[in-house]
């Protein structure tokens, strides 16, 4: 296994206490925002920026459109941890790198966490613009080998063998719906595939993922979930359909970064009164939800 593989234990609490040591307030709360979403920092109130490379063992982002940094402060009254800007797989990072921020996060005390990304629409009723929240991922590169538990178990976060039923929680999902229903937003709930990239998908493999029940695609989130859920943490998950994915070889149009990161900017408005909603509705956590787990029992 190449060292990047597994992460010692000492190297996200290194990265957590120097976090630690510039915040003012304890954030319960963890926000990844996707590509075109960074803008929603700006909404932030007392924010404080801690750039990736003041962290150490912090992958650093080195994608247009992905800022890299964590900025803390609150947001509808919730002590938020925003990391503007992921750290993607294809960037050449390990899946455990991928998800150092998720673990580094929960040893911050966070115990709720929001994915956002930008997603390919699979789902011939989707439209480019429309919000999903998601049910359920399918993570091909983690069922073909690249799971970010992979390596020995660190028991610190979480137990060996993580159940993956109810990964994305029902109980925030419901919120998420009540919340958009109430802001008069349309919001799908669909299952989000996970491709490792930089590659968009052919036409061929659109067809296969939508054929497999997939309802979006795109290239980050699930490796995210998996860690966070495996160490105990509520997490909510949300797409930007920010183009269709094109299923036919005669198609005349094309995908590209730039108009990913332009219909991100549009949607931002609607996803940040989602976002904003949820917050401000957001139920406490129940540390029980965690013990009546499964593999907990
Ligand atoms: N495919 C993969 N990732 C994406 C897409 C897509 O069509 N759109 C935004 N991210």
């Amino acid at each position: 296994m190449q060292s990047t593989d597994w992460i010692p234990e000492t190297h996200y609490r290194e990265a957590a206490a120097s976090v630690r040591a510039r915040l003012s307030l304890q954030p319960t709360v963890g926000l990844v925002l996707g590509s075109g979403l960074g803008p929603l920092v700006e909404e932030i109130q007392d924010a404080v920026s801690i750039p990736f490379q003041e962290i150490p063992h912090w992958p650093t982002a080195t994608v247009q459109g992905h800022a890299g940094q964590l900025v803390a402060g609150t947001l509808e009254g919730q002590p938020v941890l925003v990391m503007q800007g992921r750290i993607h797989f294809y960037e050449g990072y390990s899946m455990a790198q991928v998800t150092l921020p998720v673990r580094v996060m929960r040893l911050l005390g966070i115990d709720t966490l929001v994915l956002t990304n930008a997603a390919g629409g699979l789902n011939r009723s989707f439209r480019a613009g429309d919000l999903m929240v998601i049910e359920d991922h399918i993570f091909l590169a983690g069922m073909a080998g690249y799971n970010p538990l992979r390596g020995p178990n660190q028991g610190t976060f979480g137990p060996r063998f993580s159940i993956h039923t109810h990964t994305y929680s029902p109980q925030l999902r419901t919120l998420a719906r009540r919340v958009a229903d109430e802001l008069g937003i349309t919001l799908h709930e669909g299952v989000y595939v996970s491709l490792t990239g930089p590659s968009f998908e052919t036409p061929a493999e659109v067809r296969m993922l939508r054929a497999l029940g997939g309802d979006a695609v795109g290239m980050s989130t699930a490796a995210e979930a998996i860690v966070a859920y495996h160490a105990g943490m509520r997490v909510l998950g949300i797409s930007s359909i920010t183009n269709l994915a094109i299923d036919d070889t005669a198609a005349r149009e094309e995908v590209s970064h730039e108009e990913v990161l332009r219909a991100g900017r549009q949607i931002v408005p609607r996803l940040a009164a989602l976002l904003r909603g949820i917050l401000r509705q957001l139920p406490p956590f129940d540390p029980e939800e965690i013990e009546n787990r499964p593999e907990h029992g």
